[in-house]
């Protein structure tokens, strides 16, 4: 059976699949298709509701993308958001004026809680507004439902036509009851019933999956995050037996991590490929001690021993990636198939010559990620592990990488998780570094020389921006009794309390 379908038309904004996003985590199912879709397309697609995305342009430019003016009259329920709204009173022969200042930032606006748009809603509202050009007169028939000082239509309304807009984005959380607006559209004007799950985005994925790839063969680099480790998942029960993971294990993960992405896919049906290539990074990283030329290296050996795995393998026809949307959207490649240049297969499908790519995962967001990972039935430590980079421990050791300190570190890390996550502390990222600096101890009745320990805990949402975590001192010194007894080499052990900015979450 068909699921209802909400339609995002997409007019440049940079938040037109958050917006998706929203009505999927409403249990309704979106699709983002370009502004210039023709009508007969949407009636094919036959959604309950359409959204005009915000967008960087003025009406008035030449070059702005416009609509059919007929989407206006074909009985379906509208939103405009930002430029939606705009385009929506020009096309319907209200008046735009176009500005240099920008509204942009968190306002107080005033709405008509009588619209069913703001149906629950007191009168002031907080939202977030982003725009220049502002609606100045309305197009006949529509009523005027929000404003704020420096826009006097925030918001209008045609409920005859169920045409609605608003200059605010009620997808962004600084809108505070953004999704409650969204609600009230897609429940009450669009009649939404709420048949979309995650399991329905699962079945069309590893359909379509089946129809693209038929029989044949797929590769897929693991590196062990989370979202490679989803996308494996997926494409092994769309495809069983057809998929080829290739594990690189650079001999810089966490303790026992690399068994642990092994065990996770022990029950599922793909060829799983580990390659053990501590060796050739570790003697390539010798004597190197400059952050950004330890990445380099280890980047380029990434793709080296990667393309040397999977020419042994014969008749792949398809590259898979685990590219999730905020990649898609750091990357650029906002509208185009472009292969992002992930850390661990930058420049791969150039050198080997694909016949196409697998980018199951490329529309969600890190949290739908892992939905759709614990319903495929992979492991909590797999699904919900925190962000790990690529370049591993390498740069988590300040100074040159050596096995020893690369033991210390890993068992200094493992001891601070394995005390947090026992806690109740929640920090977002948690982890060891070793400093390159050493300090003179006593142990016993000897004096030691040996290595400092520092750990970091952070609370973020984007990871941009980061505060460090408030540690109580109790969990801190055992962290640091565990780590100064346990590990040989280690006798000091300090806590960063430094934000980001002006410090960056790693140390390298
Ligand atoms: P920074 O240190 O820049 O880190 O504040 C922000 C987030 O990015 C991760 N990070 C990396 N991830 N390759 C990656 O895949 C890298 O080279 C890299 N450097 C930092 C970091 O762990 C944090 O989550």
């Amino acid at each position: 059976m068909k699921n209802q379908t909400v339609l995002v038309l997409d007019f440049g904004g940079q938040y037109k699949e958050l917006i998706a996003r929203r009505v999927r985590e409403l249990n309704i199912y979106s699709l983002v298709k370009p502004a210039n879709i023709s009508v007969e397309e949407i009636r094919a697609i036959d959604p309950i509701g359409i959204i005009l995305s915000g967008g960087p342009n003025s009406v008035y430019d030449e070059s702005s993308p416009h609509c059919d003016p007929e989407l206006f009259n074909i009985g379906i329920p509208i939103l405009g958001i930002c430029y939606g709204m705009q385009l929506m009173a020009y096309t319907l022969g209200g008046k735009v004026s176009e500005s240099n200042v920008q509204e942009n930032g968190v306002t107080n606006i005033r709405i008509s809680s009588s619209s069913e748009l703001f149906k629950g809603l007191s009168d002031i509202q907080e939202v977030l507004m982003s725009h220049s050009d502002k609606v100045t007169s309305l197009p006949k028939g529509f009523n005027e439902i929000a404003s704020s000082s420096d826009c006097p239509v925030a918001g209008m309304e045609e409920p005859g036509k169920r045409l609605y807009a608003i200059q605010f984005h009620p997808e962004v959380e600084l809108t505070v009851n953004g999704k409650k607006i969204l609600s009230n559209f897609l429940m009450d004007i669009c009649g939404a019933t709420q048949d979309y799950t995650m399991d329905d985005y699962i079945r069309t994925q590893m359909t379509s999956i089946k129809e693209k790839v038929g029989d044949k063969k797929v590769l897929l680099a693991l590196s062990g995050g989370v979202d490679s480790a989803v996308c494996a998942a997926l494409l092994s029960k769309a495809i069983p037996g057809q998929l080829y993971c290739v594990f690189v294990d650079h001999g810089l993960m966490r303790k026992n991590e690399g068994d642990e992405v092994e065990a996770a896919f022990r029950d599922f049906d793909l060829n799983f490929i580990r390659v053990d290539a501590e060796d050739i990074f570790l003697n390539e990283l010798k004597g190197v001690t400059d952050p950004e030329q330890k990445r380099k290296i280890i980047g380029r050996l990434f793709i080296e021993v990667f393309n040397e795995e999977s020419s042994k393998l014969h008749d792949i026809a398809f590259l898979a990636q685990g590219t999730i949307y905020p990649d898609v959207i750091e990357s650029g490649a906002n509208n185009t198939d472009n292969i992002k240049s992930h850390h661990n297969v930058g420049g791969l499908p150039k050198d080997i010559g694909f016949e196409g790519l697998i980018e199951p995962l490329r529309t969600l967001f890190k949290d739908e990620v892992r939905k759709v990972g614990t319903l495929l039935g992979l492991p909590s430590n797999i699904v919900n592990r925190q962000p790990f980079p690529g370049p591993g421990l390498a740069i988590r050791i300040i100074g040159e990488i050596t096995k020893e300190k690369l033991e210390m570190v890993r068992e200094a890390d493992y001891i601070f998780r394995s005390e947090l996550e026992k806690s109740d502390v929640k920090a977002d990222q948690y982890f060891a570094a070793l400093t390159n600096i050493k300090s003179v101890g006593v142990t016993g009745d000897h004096r030691t020389y040996d290595y400092t320990i520092s750990l970091r805990a952070v609370n973020t949402s984007d990871f941009m921006t980061a505060s460090f975590t408030e540690i109580p001192y109790d969990i801190l010194g055992t962290v640091s009794r565990r780590i100064v007894n346990e590990i040989k080499g280690v006798n000091r052990v300090v806590y960063d309390i430094t934000s980001k900015p002006p410090a960056t979450i790693e140390l390298l």
